[in-house]
Parts: structure tokens; C-alpha cells; sequence
């Protein structure tokens, strides 16, 4: 049997109601709204009620993206939904996701890879649905960051937000869908990006909770520096194994975590600023969710068309990087 082609055929997004400004930051922690549009590009963040469970932003942004494949729930075969921020270590995100849409014929399992997780979640099933294992799949990527985000650290409580995206993949034309992919990770960088407590090597406790070490700890400037590092080999790489150049990408979707990591990259990779989607204004860092949110944000302002080179792109903690080229 010949592999399929296998593609993205629909995408949808949610992303909560709630907005946190700048400026109602800037009563919180010292900071202003200046310094956080200039360093970062984020201007507002959309923000979940507390006790919102990630699956229940996932589950309006996979409906959405099911609706649009004109898919059953029932005919879904799997759901893989990346993120950091689980609902609980036990069970998986993707089950509860599952129990949700009523996807009753569907395998379903999370991916942590943090940022990365939704381009490491694309490229693990591609092939699983090109030899036929599977063959309707719904891909999440969904973080609900503000519960872990201490809004006592300056340095990072302006930097995220909470949202989900979704994309359903399944058979597509020949010469369509996801033409490589490219997955990276480095664990000597693990310390860079972590939520350190409430795991086996730091369980939950009072001291545990005393620490703040439930809250994501971050050294900003090293993330900068290897995320600059990242997403150039990332672009190069996959784009190297699809056969292409810079040259042939029509729309480029990267993780965004700082406008000025984008911008920076966009100085080494000659790929012209129009072709890149950016929407950190709006949402902030919502890890895994962004590309997938972005994505969307793309469709539905038609800004992908028919037979477009897509490249999509990230990096994040483990530390994690990664690229997905497709033709749409
Ligand atoms: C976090 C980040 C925005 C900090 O920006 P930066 O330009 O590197 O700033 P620095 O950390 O060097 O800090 C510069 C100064 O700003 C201050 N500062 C930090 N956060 C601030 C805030 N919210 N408001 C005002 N000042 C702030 C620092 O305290 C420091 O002050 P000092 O010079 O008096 O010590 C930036 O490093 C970054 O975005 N890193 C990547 C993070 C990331 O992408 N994470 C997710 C990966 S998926």
C-alpha cells in the first residue's frame, strides 16, 4: 500500500473571554505598559475564570475545527492534545477532550513538549495516519497557564495566557498536506523553563507551595537566546528535508512567546516580514496554543490559500524545538 498524503482539512481556536491588560498588570507588579509592548510585543492576554480545566478550552476549539470538517465525533480514531498544563497529572487531558465531544471510537493521549508540543503532536501522527493506523485525527494544542504564572515575578506574570487551537488531519489530495517535519530537544537546557513542584522529584507540600514552586521559573534571557538559535534551525532544516527554500514559503506560523524573537529571527531567515502571522499582541504566550491559535487566525482571515507553502514553527522548554512544512 502506498502511504497517503496526509493534511490539516480543518482548524478552529477558542480562546476565553476574559482580558488581563497591561495596564491592569501595571497595579499588580512594577511594571508598565511601555516596558511590556517594547520587550515583548504583548499588549493584553485572554485569561480563564480560575478553576477552568484546559480541556474546556480545547473542547470549544475542537468542536469548531469538527464542524468546519463536516466530522462526527464518532469518527474520530484518535485525539492528542499537547500541553504543559494538564487538567491533572491523572488521567490525560486528551481522555477528558474525548469524554467531551463523545469521540466514542477514538484512542486518545497527551504530548508534552511544552511550546512545541502542538508541532511534536502533527509530526507523530502524520505518520501513524499515512500508514493507515488511524484516519480521522483531531491535534490540540491547549495550555491554561494562568493558574501556574506568579504574579509576584515581574520577569514573568506579563509574558502569558491561556487558549486552545485544534486542527483535524486526515487523507488529503496527493502533493497536499504535511510534507516534512523536523523535532529537536536538549535536556542539558531543562532548567531554563520549568514548574519545578507538584511532580515525583518535588511533590506537592507546604513548603513545596511556599517556594512558589508551582509557578512557571524561567530565565528569560537564555530561553531568548537558544529560541533565536532554534527556530533558524528549525526553519532551515525542515524546509531542507520538503525540498524548498525560503523562497517558496507563502505563510509563515511561528510560536510566539516575544515579538522581538521573531523579529530577530526574521534578520537571519530571508522570508519577508508580510508572509509571517503574529497575534502575540492579542494573546500573549499561551505555549502550546499559539501556533494552532495563529493558524486559525490565518484561515479564517484568508491569509492561506489553496496549494500555499505553510511552515510552522517552535521551541520551548525541555528544552524543545521543531518545524512542520506543509502545502495547504
Ligand atoms: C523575559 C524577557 C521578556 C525579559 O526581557 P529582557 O529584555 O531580556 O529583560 P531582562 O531580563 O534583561 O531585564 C531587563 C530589566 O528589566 C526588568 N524587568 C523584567 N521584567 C520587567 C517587567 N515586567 N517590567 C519592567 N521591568 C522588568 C528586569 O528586572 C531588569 O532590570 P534591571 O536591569 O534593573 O535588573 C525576555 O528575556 C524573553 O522574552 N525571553 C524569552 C522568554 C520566552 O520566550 N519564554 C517562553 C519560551 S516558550
Amino acid at each position: 500500500m502506498t502511504p497517503q498524503s496526509i493534511g490539516i482539512v480543518a482548524v478552529g481556536a477558542y480562546a476565553p473571554p476574559g482580558i488581563v491588560t497591561n495596564a491592569d498588570l501595571e497595579k499588580i507588579v512594577d511594571t508598565s505598559d511601555e516596558w511590556i509592548r517594547t520587550r515583548t510585543g504583548i499588549s493584553r492576554r485572554h485569561v480563564a475564570v480560575p478553576g477552568t480545566a484546559t480541556s474546556e478550552l480545547a473542547l470549544p476549539a475542537a468542536r469548531l475545527a469538527l464542524e468546519r470538517a463536516g466530522l462526527a465525533p464518532e469518527e474520530l480514531d484518535v485525539i492528542v492534545v499537547a500541553t504543559c498544563t494538564p487538567d491533572m497529572p491523572l488521567p490525560s487531558t486528551a481522555c477528558f477532550v474525548q469524554y467531551g465531544l463523545g469521540a466514542t471510537h477514538a484512542a486518545a493521549f497527551d504530548i508534552s513538549a511544552a511550546c512545541t508540543g502542538f508541532i511534536y503532536a502533527l509530526n507523530i501522527i502524520t505518520p501513524a495516519l499515512k500508514v493507515g493506523l488511524f484516519r480521522n485525527a483531531l491535534v490540540i494544542g491547549a495550555d491554561t497557564l494562568t493558574p501556574f504564572t506568579d504574579f509576584s515575578d515581574r520577569s514573568t506574570c506579563v509574558l502569558f495566557g491561556d487558549g486552545a487551537g485544534a486542527a483535524v488531519l486526515r487523507a488529503v489530495p496527493e502533493g497536499h498536506g504535511i510534507l516534512s517535519s523536523y523535532m529537536r530537544a536538549d535536556g542539558s537546557g531543562s532548567e531554563m523553563l520549568t514548574i519545578p513542584g507538584g511532580g515525583s522529584r518535588y511533590p506537592a507540600s507546604a513548603e513545596t507551595i511556599a517556594a512558589h514552586q508551582h509557578y512557571i521559573h524561567m530565565a528569560g534571557n537564555e530561553v531568548f537566546k537558544f529560541a533565536v538559535r532554534a527556530v533558524e534551525d528549525a526553519i532551515a532544516t525542515a524546509l531542507e528535508r520538503a525540498g524548498l527554500t525560503t523562497a517558496d514559503v507563502n505563510v509563515v506560523i511561528p510560536h510566539q512567546a516575544n515579538i522581538r524573537i521573531i523579529e530577530a529571527v526574521q534578520k537571519r531567515v530571508n522570508i519577508p516580514e508580510e508572509r509571517w502571522v503574529i497575534n502575540i499582541q492579542e494573546y500573549s504566550n499561551t505555549s502550546a496554543a499559539t501556533i494552532p491559535i495563529a493558524l486559525n487566525e490565518a484561515f479564517e482571515q484568508e491569509r492561506i490559500h489553496d496549494g500555499d507553502i505553510v511552515l510552522l514553527v517552535g521551541f520551548g522548554g525541555g528544552l524543545t524545538w521543531g518545524a512542520t512544512v506543509m502545502r495547504w
